[in-house]
């Protein structure tokens, strides 16, 4: 499929986006500093901590899984069985309890993901959220694919 380009300019801080490649579903969510500090917090509970087991571009590869840290791009199909996480930003949650760090809830069997895709241990989707190869041909506008 061709390449999707997206134009970032108008994204808040904390808004997400989702825009179509290739028949899936891809999001963009524009990090919070809040949102990035709380991806420091929690690697003790974590699957895949570093991504080594992960699909990401090598630029990528660091722990805001991003080539930009505030801009977070995955695509939106749960690594267990390809459901369509929900976004659940907010830190605490009566359903998700106290400790949730936001991020991303799978409501098919209940995988957990942080603010980067990251999947928490103990839950049945075996890898993080891929990241897509994509890339800046602007100061906001991203070409994903
Ligand atoms: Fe997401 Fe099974 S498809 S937890």
């Amino acid at each position: 499929g061709a390449p999707v380009e997206v134009d970032i300019g108008g994204l808040e801080p904390g808004k997400l986006i989702t825009v179509e490649w290739r028949g899936k579903p891809v999001w963009i969510l524009h990090r919070t500093d809040a949102m990035l500090a709380s991806l420091k917090d929690h690697d003790a509970l974590l699957a895949d901590p570093s991504s080594r087991q992960s699909e990401q571009p090598r630029q990528a590869a660091n722990p805001a899984r991003s080539l930009k840290p505030p801009f977070l791009v995955l695509i939106g199909i749960c690594t267990h069985l390809g459901c369509v996480p929900t976004f659940r930003p907010e830190p605490g949650s009566p359903d998700l309890g106290a400790a949730w760090p936001g991020g991303f809830y799978c409501p098919c069997h209940g995988s957990r993901f942080d603010l980067a895709g990251r999947v928490f241990k103990n839950v049945p989707a075996p890898a993080n959220l891929v990241v897509p190869d994509y890339r800046y041909i602007g100061e906001s506008r991203l070409l994903i694919g």
